[in-house]
């Protein structure tokens, strides 16, 4: 299949993968002058873009993965937009880009839900939304001049159950030596880090099989290239407190939030290798982010051998805090945290 993404006006056929369609219109705003262009809608396709533009040169991009649900009264609603909105903010400021301003990118996405309600699937299925910054001043010579002129785009993609197979338990390698990426920028979400994941990745799902690879740099686990890492057992959760290192997820904010509020003792500390091998041996280990919601793992793999995670079946406790965030984001459990917006 072409791995390209494509534009699609009306009904899905079944499952297509993750983010290779698109809803057939965006919105694009542009920064020049010191000040943003009001926002277009335009036809989701090609866009021109100078050779010499900032990006292509010195990576000057970054970007946000969240999601519109549709609820079975037909309405449509977003999960934490603005939490993401912040991200991306913060995600500009690390990297000197202009900063997209807070109340015009959040009109930028209802926007484009308004223009493609009938194509937001039921549930499991959602609208995943895809704000796109970019720098587009044109000068090959600016890798210490930040991007003055940009570009900003919010794409929208019909998403199905991620799980479409049925949910399996993850095989993860563990990787205690090389970085995912450069320790200042782990928190910022932006295509470089993805790029310098990509090579490992592939590299260990040869070698392996495995589903992904989890960071852990001199042996202190951080995350897989786009998910988080959890441990669980009992009513107890270890992850990794919040540093530069790595991105701090909206989803792993409201597990670790509902968590608290079931009676979870959650720590959020340095942990290491060794202590997680420990740990699974009866106790649980999932992923946390928007796309797969919590899915947990079965094997962690290392250089020295395979270490089962409990059962080698997805924990209990991971199914219970997946199903808890999946019924607030579908409306089927009251959001007592205003985490929902109807657009
Ligand atoms: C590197 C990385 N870590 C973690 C996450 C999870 O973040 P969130 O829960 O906000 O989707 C993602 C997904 O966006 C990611 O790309």
């Amino acid at each position: 299949m072409n791995a390209n993404a494509q534009t699609r006006p009306s009904a899905a056929p079944a499952r297509p993968a993750f983010g290779t369609v698109l809803v057939d219109q965006m919105s694009v705003a542009n920064f020049r002058d010191g000040r943003w262009s009001d926002a277009e809608i335009k036809p989701t396709g090609p866009i021109e873009i100078h050779p010499a533009a900032h990006v292509l040169h010195y990576a000057s991009t970054c970007f946000e993965g969240f999601k519109a649900y549709r609820r079975a009264d037909g309405g449509v609603h977003v999960f934490r937009m603005d939490k993401h909105i912040e991200r991306m903010r913060q995600s500009a400021r690390q990297l000197v880009l202009p900063e997209p301003d807070t109340a015009q990118l959040a009109q930028m996405v209802i926007d484009v839900i308004d223009r493609c309600r009938d194509q937001v699937p039921d549930a499991p299925g959602a609208l995943y939304l895809r704000p796109l910054l970019f720098g587009t001043l044109a000068n090959i010579g600016a890798a210490s001049i930040p991007a003055s002129e940009a570009c900003l785009i919010v794409l929208a993609s019909p998403v199905w159950d991620y799980f479409s197979g049925g949910m399996k338990p993850l095989r993860i390698y563990v990787e205690d030596q090389a970085n995912r990426t450069a320790a200042h920028l782990g928190m910022v979400k932006t295509g470089g880090n993805y790029a310098a994941a990509m090579g490992p990745t592939l590299a260990a799902r040869k070698a392996y099989n495995v589903d992904q690879v989890l960071f852990c740099p001199d042996g202190s686990v951080q995350e897989t290239g786009a998910a988080n890492f959890l441990l669980i057992r009992d009513k107890h959760i270890v992850t990794r407190s919040l540093d530069s290192t790595f991105l701090h997820g909206v989803t792993r904010d409201s597990l670790l939030t509902m968590a608290r509020d079931m009676g979870f003792k959650v720590e959020e500390r340095v942990f290491d290798v060794a202590e997680m091998f420990d740990w699974v041996k009866n106790g649980e280990a999932a992923l946390s982010g928007t796309a797969a919601v919590l899915a947990g793992i079965g094997t962690l793999v290392h250089r020295n051998g395979e270490h089962k995670v409990g059962t080698g079946e997805i924990g209990p406790i991971t199914q219970k805090l997946r199903a808890a965030l999946v019924a607030i984001q579908n409306g089927q459990a009251e959001d007592r945290y205003g985490w929902t917006r109807k657009v």
